[in-house]
């Protein structure tokens, strides 16, 4: 039997090095993760015992395609909160995580062989999903200068329908301030490419506020997880808000595609929202991870990189020591026992010269893991 041509799509090189650093394990090493992209902690305690609460009393068969009317209320609830945004609950849409958004993002918007902007580097996914989809992912290659963010320029003569930025950024943690999507978004509208803002790591930050690109236009759609902030990365539930004219068309392929997200996961979702002490307590973890990252890489001999605005990870520039990072990452696994991700997940271009690190665990890990890589460059060096 054959396959599709657009089933040939490239596998998550994170989830090979995620692998190699579990036959590690197996082999009696102890490893440092600092591959991994998702919270250390589990969902918050609240949100276990709401759910443990609802399952005595509730089959908990399908939701409505839209999601549960509370969810979708008090997410639209945030927006007030987090931006100063009034939004319409009615224009949020609960999907099975941001993965299912973008899925149901792609096929409202595109048809087949429409050309869709992605950053490079960028979250690998994007592009697969949507040669998966029959569309053209269109790599943009950014610049350090814009601190590896699209710019109004970039678009210009591409020819694209669609323009997916993300902010702050997987693997680079940088953000659009508020002029910089106010730029990308004219642009997107003069060319004519529908704008899709990934907005998973809000809540994330450590600077500046996330700028959310409701702030500036409701002709958009956005996408929104609980697996970052909410530290509920299994539980696969995420949100969309989309044009009011588009809820239709996106609840009518939502009810065919996936029914609904997971009831259960709604319902945990619902009572994480309220457990704001528990969740700044993790980003108190991870801001302290961040400074750690900042001042260890660069004492270990990192020193190339953007301190990250947002998100948990830092990727650096190491084209002065390798120009394969797939095999450089192999030797930190191997000689340091940090598990690291290549660049090239992110970027097929230049990715051969970049590492992203991970500051997603536990503060002890992150000391651990900064020394070990100390160690490690310290021989490297005194070898070479
Ligand atoms: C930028 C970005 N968007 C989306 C996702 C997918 O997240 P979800 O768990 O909501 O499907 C990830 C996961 O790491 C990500 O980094």
């Amino acid at each position: 039997m054959r396959n599709s041509t657009r089933s040939q799509v490239d596998p998550f090189i994170v989830m090979d090095v995620m692998e190699a650093a579990r036959k590690a394990e197996e082999a009696g090493r102890h490893i440092i993760h600092m591959e991994v992209g998702q919270p250390g902690t589990g969902a918050p305690k609240q949100a276990m015992q709401a759910l443990a609460g609802q399952l005595q009393q509730d089959a908990l068969g399908y939701t409505v395609a839209l999601g549960l009317p509370a969810l979708r209320r008090r997410i639209a609830q945030l927006y007030g909160e987090w931006y100063n945004v009034d939004l319409n609950p009615e224009r949020v849409i609960v999907t099975p995580g941001s993965s299912g958004a973008f899925l149901l993002s792609f096929t409202a918007l595109f048809d087949s062989g429409d050309r869709v902007g992605i950053g490079a580097p960028g979250y690998p996914s994007y592009r697969q999903i949507l040669k998966a989809l029959g569309l053209t992912p269109v790599d943009i290659q950014t610049a350090p200068e814009n601190r590896l963010q699209p710019v109004a320029a970039d678009l210009v003569g591409q020819d694209l329908q669609g323009l997916m930025v993300a902010s702050p950024a997987n693997p680079t943690g940088t953000m659009l301030d508020h002029a910089a999507m106010r730029s990308l978004i004219d642009a997107a509208r003069d060319v004519g490419a529908s704008f899709i803002s990934d907005e998973i790591y809000h809540g994330l930050e450590y600077e500046a506020k996330a700028v959310t690109a409701l702030e500036i236009t409701d002709d958009c759609y956005v996408i929104n997880s609980f697996s970052k902030y909410f530290s509920m990365t299994g539980w696969r539930v995420g949100w969309m808000v989309v044009p009011e004219d588009h809820v239709r068309v996106v609840e009518r392929i939502a009810q065919n595609m996936f029914i609904c997200a997971p009831h259960a996961s709604q319902v945990a979702a619902l009572a994480a929202m309220e457990c704001e002490e528990e969740l700044q307590a993790n980003l108190d973890v991870y801001k302290a991870n961040r400074t750690l990252m900042i001042d260890g890489l660069k004492q270990a001999g990192f020193t190339n990189f953007a301190p990250p605005d947002g998100a948990f990870y830092v990727y650096a520039d190491v084209s002065d020591l390798t120009d394969d990072s797939r095999a450089f990452a192999a030797e930190i696994l191997e000689k340091a026992g940090v598990s690291v991700t290549p660049g090239l997940d992110f970027d097929p271009v230049r990715g051969g010269g970049t590492l992203r690190f991970s500051y997603a665990r536990s503060t002890e890990d992150i000391q651990e893991g900064l020394a070990r890589l100390t160690r490690f460059m310290a021989d490297r060096g005194a070898a070479g």
